[in-house]
């Protein structure tokens, strides 16, 4: 991988095998419908811009980072973006390609007039908790609220 050539791109409708496989391996199980409705809403030009990066090696995605843009949304008069869901191969990950992600997915927004980028982190999830923390992601001071249904 150390002397591979990596590409960072903006995610395209045919990466949907890839990230399905690379998102198996992290949550054992197959989510293909789930990640093909959300490449069809990012992907839709009439009501998102597509922020979303991959990283590719050898015309292989190998890792991706999806997100979206919200202009003046919720209350909030800023632009801002959200990161939802995240993944990089097993055999390619402690190599950067979630940072170089991340960095390509800062510098775009940057670009944008995005004042600050949004994720969730599950409580016990420590190894994501600990790349964000990494990359200089803070508790946020809004807070995520649940109902459950009775
Ligand atoms: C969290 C995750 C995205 C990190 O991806 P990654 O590409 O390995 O991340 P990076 O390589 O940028 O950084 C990871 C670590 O490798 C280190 N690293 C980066 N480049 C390195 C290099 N060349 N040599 C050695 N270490 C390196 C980083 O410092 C970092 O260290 P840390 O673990 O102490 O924080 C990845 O582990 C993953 O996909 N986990 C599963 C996520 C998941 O559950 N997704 C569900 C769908 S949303």
């Amino acid at each position: 991988m150390a002397n591979k050539q990596r590409i960072m791109r903006v995610l395209r409708q045919d990466d949907l095998d890839d990230i399905v496989s690379i998102d198996e391996t992290a949550s054992k199980q197959s989510r293909r419908e789930y990640y093909e409705r959300k490449i069809a809403s990012i992907l839709n030009r009439k009501t998102n811009i597509n922020c979303s990066i991959v990283c590719e090696v050898d015309g292989k995605v190998v890792g991706f980072m999806m997100g979206y843009v919200f202009f003046g949304e919720f209350g909030i008069s800023d632009a801002t973006a959200t990161i939802d869901a995240l993944g990089v191969h097993p055999d390619f990950r402690k190599f950067g390609v979630a940072s170089e992600m991340l960095d390509q997915f800062v510098m775009n927004m940057k670009a944008a007039g995005v004042r600050k980028i949004y994720t969730l982190v599950n409580w016990d999830d420590f190894a994501l908790e600990k790349f964000f923390s990494r990359q200089k992601f803070v508790p946020s001071k809004r807070i995520n609220l649940e109902y459950v249904m009775p």
